[in-house]
């Protein structure tokens, strides 16, 4: 029997076509649905990209309004769903909290059970509307405050930093918010939406499948990279540590985060619009030393290991000036990329063929039980 060639990681492997998104590493390119993603966060409301990644095309005057009227009316969470979130224990990570409400949203809806694309576009909304809320919940609980009552005369990215924070920011800020919502909704079969299809692929339902892409952007070399990418800025502290940190880090085999991805070799095709936005929050939150800081350590990453930034890099500089806590960036990219994910979820079920890979055995050879 020849031996297989094993794929690690599933590392160049191409498992299905997708009409959702492109990435195209030679070009640095990202289009969602043929448009560039620069294109989309300089021209286009979150709520757009959303229609456009479901439905395929930009929307009409009339499909967004019927859109956002359907999203504006569910955004509330019902007073069971606040009381079980908060009865979780403090320490629970608000990745956890989101990961349960969406498993509680779906236990909740009488539809759960029906596998069809159009209850699935119906889903898809109900948890786009609702998963600002929980994130702001998340973040107010940290600072003993109630949740506030979602305001439906807001645009989608207004009303999610008015109930976290209390108040709507600036317009800049809100566009910077929107800016980083566009540009974290879709990024073609990366883990956490890979394993979106996956779980689809059995023919489980929607609720599922985000459930367990939650647990898959969780983890540091997937999502949760913009929380530990703050977590290294305050350890780093300022921009004359930049260079001897660094120095100190890379021979430990540490994983600097922020930086490197497996499919752009040579620079993420986000992160000079992130970058942008960064910039402009910093001019108007005083963010001078931490942009400073962002230039340190990433000339000499890249002088020693010829890694780019990825997206995470400039998105979590730009949460924390915004006035977000570091434990709810993450949650805020899976309100952003639960548009990707349902589209990919409805495109996996439209064209359905069970996801199963194989491996090569490599225990110990047959024996026989021989028990004492
Ligand atoms: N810091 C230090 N070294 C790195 C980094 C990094 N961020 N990224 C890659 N390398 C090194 C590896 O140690 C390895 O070196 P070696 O060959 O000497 O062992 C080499 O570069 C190749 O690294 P892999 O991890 O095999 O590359 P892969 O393509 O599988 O990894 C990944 C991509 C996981 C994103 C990696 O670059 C990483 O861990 N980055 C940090 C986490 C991060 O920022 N994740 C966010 C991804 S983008 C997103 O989710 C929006």
């Amino acid at each position: 029997m020849s031996t297989p060639t094993i794929h690690k990681g599933l590392a160049g492997v191409v498992v299905d076509t997708t009409e959702v998104s492109m990435v195209n590493p030679d070009t640095n390119s990202l289009t969602y649905r043929g448009y560039a993603v620069q294109d989309l966060a300089a021209h286009c409301s979150f709520e757009q990209v959303a229609y456009l990644l479901w439905h395929g095309e930009l929307p009409t005057p009339q499909q967004l309004a019927e859109q956002n009227d359907a999203e504006r009316s569910q955004r509330a969470l019902s007073t069971d769903l606040v009381e079980t979130l908060l009865a979780l224990p403090d320490t629970a990570h608000p990745m956890d909290t989101l990961r349960t409400a969406v498993s509680i949203l779906g236990a909740t809806d009488p539809t759960e059970d029906v596998n069809t694309v159009e209850a699935n576009q119906q889903k898809a909304l109900r948890l786009f509307a609702k998963l600002p809320a929980v994130v702001a919940l998340t973040q107010r609980r940290r600072h003993g405050l109630r949740p506030l009552t979602p305001r439906d005369d807001l645009g989608f990215a207004e009303n999610f930093l008015y109930v976290t924070l209390g108040e709507v920011p600036e317009p800049e800020i809100v566009r910077a918010f929107e800016t980083s919502l566009v540009l974290y909704a879709e990024h073609s079969f990366n883990a956490s939406t890979f394993t979106a299809r996956v779980v689809t692929s059995t023919l489980s339902d929607l609720y599922s499948a985000v459930t367990a892409a939650i647990g898959a952007l969780k983890g540091p070399l997937h999502g949760g990279a913009n929380e530990a990418v703050m977590e290294i800025f305050t350890e780093i502290g300022s921009a004359d540590r930049a260079e001897a940190w660094l120095q100190q880090a890379l021979p430990e085999k540490r994983k600097i985060m922020g930086f490197g991805h497996r499919v752009y070799k040579n620079g993420d095709s986000r992160v000079p619009t992130m970058r942008q936005a960064l910039q402009e929050v910093a001019e108007l939150r005083n963010g001078q030393q931490l942009l400073d800081l962002y230039e340190a350590l990433a000339k000499p990453m890249y002088a020693a290991k010829g890694l780019h930034p990825n997206l995470d890099y400039p998105a979590g500089p730009a949460y924390h000036l915004m006035g977000f806590d570091t434990p709810v960036f993450t949650p805020i990219f899976v309100a952003a990329r639960i548009t990707g994910w349902t589209a990919h979820i409805n495109e996996q079920l439209a064209a359905n063929s069970l996801i199963r890979p194989t491996s090569v055995y490599s225990g110990p050879a047959q024996r026989a039980v021989a028990v004492a």
